[in-house]
């Protein structure tokens, strides 16, 4: 391994994890690894194995790349992200071998709920990533999130358990975590769950319902215009647009002093991902223009991207009879996604 430190959006989508380990190993994903010591301890215990620590909160990933680093693991790493994104985009279907998720913040607020990592359609997106019979253990000393989860696994369609009850309050097989030390200090009861992904999945209405998001490099649009980018510039305000499941916000128009271009910040969030963007309207020497993703910061030219574009230069043809959309690399059915 090159690095022991990744970030979820710069990987390559699939991730490769026998390259990017330098062998070819059973997957484990720590998810919400905290502190590190469950990460660290289970790498130790599993030498035969790719352990990779997910978390979203850099100080976590800051101690567990120090924990690695002093234990000088080489079956280790740790990715930044939403747990979320890391399976769908990083992990292949059927390449994750093992998942732990060890207290995973209980969200205790009705209005939160949402946030909980741990929901039906999670359970559906970790089945697809595992392999058959793949390990999944879940770990609560939150007694309403443990409800909450209890009620999710005896209705998924997905995982069947390895006990004889949905979860178990005591398992002296596990490492313990720092957090479990801690609840276990201050007597709270914790759950244990411990399934398995079904052999076989049932078929679903939609057949690839967590697909690993596909990217079209330099997304563009052509389009004639007689209108200026200052004229577009001024008459720039803020519009939200969601086609599909994507959410878009169009959020502010900057020029360039140096060759007029504009540029349109943009936020997107399309499940598991949310990106801020720079959008570019820019005059081709040959007098058309072309809107395209700005190659400021690392941006992902994904499907959400494509539909802004398309919503932005549907907006500037808007703006005047004789502006027009002229072609397009955008896929057909994004451009007829959107009403003109
Ligand atoms: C309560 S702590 C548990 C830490 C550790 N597993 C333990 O048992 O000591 C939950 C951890 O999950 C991380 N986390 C929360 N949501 C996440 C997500 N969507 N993806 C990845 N990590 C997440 C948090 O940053 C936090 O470190």
């Amino acid at each position: 391994m090159s690095s022991i430190f990744y970030h979820a959006a710069r990987l390559p989508w699939p991730t490769d994890w026998a390259e990017l380990y330098g062998r070819s190993a059973p997957l484990l994903l720590d998810i919400g690894f905290g502190g590190g010591h469950s990460l660290v301890d289970w790498a130790k215990a599993r030498p035969d194995a790719s352990v990779l620590g997910v978390e979203i909160a850099l100080p976590s990933l800051r101690r567990g790349v120090q924990k690695i680093e002093k234990a000088a693991l080489k079956n280790v790493c740790v990715v930044q992200g939403d747990a979320r994104l890391i399976l769908q985009a990083c992990c292949a279907p059927g390449g994750v071998s093992e998942i732990h998720i060890n207290f995973p913040d209980p969200w205790r607020k009705e209005k939160h709920y949402h946030r909980r990592l741990i929901s039906d359609a999670f359970l559906h997106l970790a089945a697809t990533r595992l392999v058959p019979g793949g390990l999944l253990d879940i770990a609560t000393d939150h007694a309403e999130y443990a409800q909450w989860i209890t009620e999710r696994l005896e209705r998924t369609p997905y995982f069947v358990n390895r006990r004889a009850s949905t979860f178990v309050t005591d398992d002296s097989e596990r490492l313990q975590t720092k957090y479990e030390a801690l609840a276990l200090a201050e007597g709270r009861i914790c759950h244990y769950y411990k399934w398995a992904r079904k052999e076989r999945l049932p078929e679903t209405a939609v057949p690839n319902p967590f697909p690993i998001p596909q990217e079209t490099p330099m997304p563009h649009i052509i389009m004639k215009s007689p209108l200026t980018l200052a004229d577009i510039g001024r008459q720039f305000r803020q519009m939200h647009a969601a086609p599909g499941d994507t959410h878009i916000k169009f959020l502010e128009a900057y020029q360039s002093f140096y060759d007029q271009k504009l540029l349109v910040e943009t936020y997107i969030k399309e499940e598991p991902l949310s990106q801020r963007v720079g959008l570019a309207v820019q005059r081709r020497p040959t007098g058309e223009l072309i809107v395209s993703l700005h190659d400021v910061g690392f941006s992902r030219p994904t499907r959400g991207i494509q539909q802004a574009i398309v919503h932005l230069a549907r907006w500037i043809a808007s703006l005047d009879q004789e502006s027009a959309i002229i072609t397009s690399n955008i896929a057909e059915e994004l451009l007829s996604d959107i009403e003109s």
